[in-house]
């Protein structure tokens, strides 16, 4: 589809129907012929006065509310929000990699959900009979992901299939386990100790076969390692050497996600019944 007939597209979706004449001959798939085509397009939207389209305005406003919530907390909470963005489409996207894979019905659970940024991704991935738990530490965004769960589309056609959890993952009780665990925590701020309960929690709480997904922003501990003080540089190497081991043993994918601010790995773990710990304790 040319770039003129996707805005056609737009339009009608939002029954906004200008002219034919406004369209005609801005099928051209030139740039100059695009460009012509949306400026036409766009004189129309202002001299006609039509509304923009109700569903790009909303779009926008959400992602303003979503965006000024995370750099609040960024700000409040930075130890516990970990990142200066809410993540991208492509890294939700690679996180959610596993989610509808299989032919039965899924448990999904999501650790640090915060606006939902990837939360959008894993519904989008869900069947009818599936499953999502969202566990999250800070009272705002769980707030938040409960306020649009009541009133915002998508969100709130999956109503029934969700359940909130405010809580420290560390302190989910066991007995439901998952077939998809997604993780969005900012482990490289935690101490090594934490990073291992937190990481042995989530395998804990995962079927026979399922898999855990989480990132880490390529490159960022080591850098961080560099210009840290002498304690810090010790915190972030033996995370480094729990990762390796974790990676070694379990690892069974890996995503490169370069359209996020800052770019970052996918790790995809699914550990196997022989694999005894998956955690070693850090040295
Ligand atoms: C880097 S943000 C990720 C937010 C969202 N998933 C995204 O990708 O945009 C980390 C989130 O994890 C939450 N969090 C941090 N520690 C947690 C814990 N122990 N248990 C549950 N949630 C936690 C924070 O409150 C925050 O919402």
């Amino acid at each position: 589809m040319d770039f003129s007939s996707f805005l056609d597209c737009r339009l009608r979706g939002n029954d906004i129907r200008p002219p034919a004449s406004l369209r005609s001959g801005a099928g051209l798939s030139t740039a100059r012929g695009e460009v012509s085509c949306f400026i036409r397009l766009k004189c129309y939207l202002f001299v006609s006065n039509e509304k923009a389209p109700r569903k790009e305005l909303s779009t926008v406003k959400g992602l303003w509310q979503e965006y000024k919530l995370f750099w609040q907390e960024v700000w409040q909470a930075y130890h516990t929000t970990g990142a200066i963005l809410p993540s991208s489409r492509s890294l939700a996207r690679a996180l959610a990699r596993y989610v509808g894979r299989q032919e039965r019905a899924q448990r999904i659970l999501e650790v640090g959900p915060g606006t939902g940024a990837v939360t959008r991704w894993i519904l989008a991935r869900m069947r009818p009979e599936d499953r999502l738990d969202l566990v999250e530490l800070n009272q705002r965004f769980v707030a938040q992901l409960q306020q649009r769960f009541d009133r915002e589309e998508p969100f709130r056609k999956f109503h029934q299939q969700i359940r909130i959890f405010h809580a420290p993952v560390q302190e989910m009780g066991s007995e439901q386990k998952y077939d998809v665990v997604i993780s969005g925590l900012p482990l490289n701020n935690f101490h090594v100790h934490e990073v291992q309960h937190i990481l042995e929690k989530m395998f804990s709480l995962l079927k026979p076969g399922g898999v855990l997904s989480f990132f880490e922003y390529i490159g960022i501990r080591r850098l961080r390692a560099l210009v840290a003080g002498k304690a810090d540089r010790q915190r972030l190497r033996g995370i480094g050497t729990i990762f390796q081991e974790l990676f070694r043993r379990a690892e069974v994918r890996r995503d490169w996600v370069w359209l996020n601010v800052p770019p970052a790995w996918v790790h995809h773990l699914q550990p196997l019944p022989d694999n005894g710990s998956v955690c070693p304790p850090p040295s």
